[in-house]
């Protein structure tokens, strides 16, 4: 008390502004996303129903803007859905700025080009929907370290290469859909880490080698469609573990040898589809 009274008034200015640096430096607040939105804003070539070029206008708060969601604790945006919208553009590395985004969807638009290193630090990304766009080159092996991701969806594009070798950290992954892309190579075993995995989408790609036998790991698995890929080998009786499997498709793959008699033990399966293989037995 006695020492505040003898400080003469310009120390408090100067101790509120060292404060107010030290703030502005180490915290970035609701201003951060909003030049991380408005960067995307801008690499939007084509938006035809207007819906980003005039909502998305600074003279209203970045909270109240179409598709854009905050948090209540922090004030900071968390979810991003701009799905269906019609857009055309590109992904702008800024985006790495939304540092409390936990759902991004663009799915259903036209977004291309390929993703580098633009969204590695969201580490906090629950839900990522990139599903028919047009992206291109290959799945980025960051999307391993997403620690916290639940659904990573990016059907319908044209991404090309090896499904990473990275996801065997997703831990708490519950989907995962690659499907209609220009995928290649083994479906890594690094994939059967994912324990909670769900909903397996991979068809339509050009996967080839066998099924893995660490396929049975996966005991929560309850839809997998592997159908019009490349697949050889025979079925691994491993597949009667995956207990809760509900829909599984092999269909217009090139699997050889006898179906397994323990797929009679999957008593939840109601649609298996084995067609357009070189199967025994059927
Ligand atoms: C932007 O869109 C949102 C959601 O449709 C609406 O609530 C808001 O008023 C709009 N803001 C402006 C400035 O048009
Ligand atoms: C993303 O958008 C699609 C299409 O509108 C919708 O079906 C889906 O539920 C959304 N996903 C998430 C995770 O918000
Ligand atoms: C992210 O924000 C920081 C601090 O505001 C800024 O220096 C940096 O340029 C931003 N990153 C991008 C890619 O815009
Ligand atoms: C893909 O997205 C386009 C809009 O970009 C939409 O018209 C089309 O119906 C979608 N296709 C599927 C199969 O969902
Ligand atoms: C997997 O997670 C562990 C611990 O979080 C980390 O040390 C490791 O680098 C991660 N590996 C990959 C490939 O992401
Ligand atoms: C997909 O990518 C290949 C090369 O990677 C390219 O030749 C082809 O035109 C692309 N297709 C579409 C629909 O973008
Ligand atoms: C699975 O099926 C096989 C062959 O029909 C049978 O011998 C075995 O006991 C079953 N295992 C379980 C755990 O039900």
């Amino acid at each position: 008390m006695a020492t505040a009274d003898i400080l003469p008034p310009f120390m408090f200015l100067l101790l509120f502004s060292i404060f107010r640096t030290t703030l502005s430096t180490n915290s970035p607040d609701i201003t951060a996303d909003q030049s991380a939105l408005l960067a995307l804003k801008s690499h939007i070539t084509h938006d035809p129903h207007n819906l980003l070029a005039t909502n998305w206008s600074t003279s209203s708060s970045v909270c109240n803007w179409i598709g854009v969601t905050c948090g209540s604790r922090h004030h900071r945006v968390t979810a991003l859905d701009l799905s269906s919208m019609d857009l055309t553009g590109t992904i702008p590395s800024h985006l790495e700025n939304l540092s409390f985004l936990q759902s991004f969807n663009i799915s259903h638009n036209s977004f291309h080009g390929s993703l580098s290193t633009e969204l590695t630090n969201l580490h906090r990304l629950k839900h990522l929907n990139f599903g028919n766009n047009s992206f291109g080159g290959e799945i980025p092996s960051w999307f391993g370290y997403f620690g916290e991701l639940q659904s990573l969806l990016l059907y319908m594009n044209n991404f090309t290469g090896v499904i990473p070798s990275s996801f065997d950290n997703l831990s708490k992954l519950e989907t995962l859909s690659l499907f209609n892309n220009n995928l290649r190579g083994k479906i890594p075993i690094s994939l059967f880490n994912c324990k909670e995995l769900k909903f397996l989408s991979l068809f339509s790609n050009f996967l080839e080698g066998s099924i893995p036998i660490e396929i049975g790991y996966l005991s929560k698995l309850q839809i997998q469609y592997l159908d019009h890929n490349n697949l050889k080998g025979t079925i691994p009786s491993s597949i009667s573990k995956c207990k809760e499997l509900t829909f599984f498709s092999l269909y217009d793959n090139f699997l050889e040898g006898s179906i397994p008699i323990e797929i009679g033990n999957l008593t939840m399966l109601e649609n298996l589809d084995l067609g357009l293989n070189n199967l025994n037995g059927k």
